[in-house]
């Protein structure tokens, strides 16, 4: 049992929605409904919508498969999600993502699926990226490359939202650059858009904070992921950006940064070439819930969560 759903249930700032019997019986002290207050009433409902957005760490191999499969869904509907978002580029035997794959966990009840610097590992994902606009790769990646970077999407509710993935260069593939890129970007997704998450998929936490910065007051968040290893600094930039340096991951923890210990561990040793294989015990979900105000899209809240496979 993780130590979220043990016993709690949904949070009391929960989509804040007036009592409207309370509130016309309070307006209407002779009888009469005083309409103008009421839809006041109404008014400051729509303007105080909150969503709820899960955003968890890079799926690994069928460990990291396995807990979406198992936990998902009821931590979906007991957390009262509205909004998924997953980082699934090691999804495949920790290397890349395939067409199956991506078709499973948008069924699981992912809505996108954001990628990094092994999102290209498995050849046939190439071909499918035109088919599948939820499947994100970095969008600093050329131009020529199979997919995009941007998904602009709508909740179940009707809300809409918008994901961006970045990938970093510091220690990394020499991409277009992040910052510069982000800003037209954004001005891409059209203004009514108010609740922006982005995907800093990055190896330098410098470089991810750096662009929390950067992007603070622009998103509702900035969430880093690649390294594997959840950081313990999530909070609300002064602008209303919810940010972590990273989410951390999804698949076994007896590992290194999930793969078998011993694979790793021989080659740090010896320097030779090693085979790396997906750990599978201590599987984990790292994930992070993000409260966010969906008329102004500043980030209420931001938590840390973790859950296991029982
Ligand atoms: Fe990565
Ligand atoms: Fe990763």
């Amino acid at each position: 049992m993780s130590r979220r759903l043990a016993g709690q249930g949904k949070p009391e700032s929960r989509r804040w929605a007036p009592d409207l019997s309370r509130g016309v019986q309070g307006l209407a002290s002779h009888g009469e409904v005083d309409r103008s207050a009421l839809e006041s009433v109404v008014g400051k409902a729509c303007e105080s919508r909150h969503m709820r957005i899960l955003f968890i760490g890079d799926i690994v191999g069928a460990p990291g498969r396995r807990i979406i499969r198992d936990r998902l869904a009821d931590i979906l509907a007991q957390q009262e999600i509205d909004l998924c978002i997953a980082n699934g580029e090691n999804a495949a035997s920790g290397f890349g993502i395939t067409p199956r794959i991506v078709e499973d966990l948008l069924a699981a009840g992912i809505e996108v699926i954001t990628g990094g610097n092994h999102i290209w590992d498995r050849r046939e994902i190439l071909e499918f990226f035109p088919h599948e606009p939820r499947l994100l790769r970095p969008a600093n990646f050329p131009e020529s490359s199979p997919g995009s970077g941007l998904y602009i999407g709508r909740t179940k509710g009707g809300a809409g939202y918008a994901v961006l993935n970045l990938q970093g260069r510091t220690f990394m593939t020499p991409l277009d650059d992040p910052f510069r890129l982000s800003a037209a970007l954004l001005g891409r997704i059209p203004p009514e858009i108010k609740i922006i998450v982005v995907d800093m998929h990055a190896e330098a936490t410098s470089e991810k904070q750096a662009m929390g910065w950067h992007l603070d007051g622009k998103v509702s968040a900035v969430i880093g992921t690649h390294t594997h290893v959840a950081t313990a600094d999530a909070r609300i930039l002064p602008g209303g950006t919810a940010f972590i340096t990273d989410v951390g991951m999804t698949g076994p923890h007896d590992s290194v940064i999930g793969m078998e210990k011993e694979g790793v561990l021989q080659r740090f040793l010896d320097a030779l070439p090693a085979r790396f294989v997906v750990a599978q015990d201590n599987v984990q979900m790292n994930c992070v819930l993000i409260d966010a105000d969906e008329s102004s899209g500043r980030a209420r809240s931001i938590e840390r969560l973790c859950f296991r496979l029982d």
